[in-house]
Formats: structure tokens, C-alpha cells, sequence
């Protein structure tokens, strides 16, 4: 079976709980049980973590394994502020599409740069938790 990682970063293990008005109610738990009867034929795959070298470190484990079609990536706050982990997705093989339950480009000025859009395959921001559907669309499609 084709394997996609879904990477959440900081304060994303509060989804439903954190900010409901800006990234809803529903938690990732929940919501990966929707993608997962979406998509029946990929193993979807979930890991989590507020700590910036725990992602680097999963980023480099799974970044050369030809079973994985593509990782959807919530860096959360580390979208503006990592070097680091833009030069774990440089180093690797495997594609990265960037995603954001927000518009990003519509919040604080502060949160419309990222590190590492430039080194990702594409972005998709806005969307709700449906931004986690359109990444995994965007491996499937390519
Ligand atoms: C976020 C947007 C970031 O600016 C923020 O720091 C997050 C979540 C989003 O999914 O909209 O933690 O990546």
C-alpha cells in the first residue's frame, strides 16, 4: 500500500481544542479517521511534535524511503522561524507539500513568511482541516 506521513508540529496536538474560531473544532484524531476511510488504498501514516529536532529527526528518518509518496507538512509556528527544518526537507528525497489549517496571508504579518515554502513542492494554506486533504490530493495527483 502507498504510504503518506501527515508531520503536525507545536500546539497542533490542541486541534479542536486550541483556538476553535481559527482552526475549528474537530480534532486530528478524528479527522485522520476521516482521510483514512477517504483514501482506502494509501496507508496514512500521523506523527506529532512540539520540538523542533524531534521533526528534523523524523524528517531524515522517512525522507529516503521509496515507500513513502509524500509527506504533508504543519510546521506550525516553525513555518516562520526554521532554517533547520527547511534544510531537512532540502537534504531529503521525498516530497514535502506545506500545509496551513489557516490563511496565513490573512493573519499577523509575522506569520506570511515561510522558511520553507521555496524548499516544499507546493503550499496549501486556508482551508480548514480540509488543507490536510488537498496535500495528501497533491501526492496522489503527481
Ligand atoms: C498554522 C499557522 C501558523 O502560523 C501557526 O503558528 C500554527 C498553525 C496553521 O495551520 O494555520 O501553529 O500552521
Amino acid at each position: 500500500m502507498t504510504r503518506i506521513l501527515i508531520i503536525n508540529g507545536p500546539n497542533l496536538n490542541l486541534l479542536g481544542v486550541r483556538e476553535p474560531g481559527i482552526y475549528g473544532n474537530n480534532s486530528m484524531e478524528s479527522y485522520l479517521e476521516t482521510l483514512r476511510s477517504q483514501y482506502p488504498n494509501y496507508s496514512i501514516e500521523y506523527f506529532q511534535s512540539n520540538h523542533e529536532g524531534e521533526i528534523i529527526d523524523m524528517l531524515h528518518k522517512v525522507g529516503f524511503d521509496e515507500s513513502l509518496a509524500g509527506i504533508v507538512l504543519n510546521a506550525g509556528a516553525y513555518t516562520h522561524t526554521s532554517l533547520a527544518i527547511a534544510d531537512a526537507i532540502s537534504a531529503i528525497n521525498v516530497p514535502v507539500i506545506e500545509v496551513h489549517i489557516s490563511n496565513v496571508h490573512s493573519r499577523e504579518e509575522v506569520r506570511h513568511h515561510s522558511m520553507i515554502s521555496s524548499v516544499c513542492r507546493g503550499v496549501i494554506a486556508g482551508f480548514g482541516m480540509n488543507s490536510y486533504r488537498l496535500g495528501i490530493e497533491a501526492i496522489v495527483a503527481q
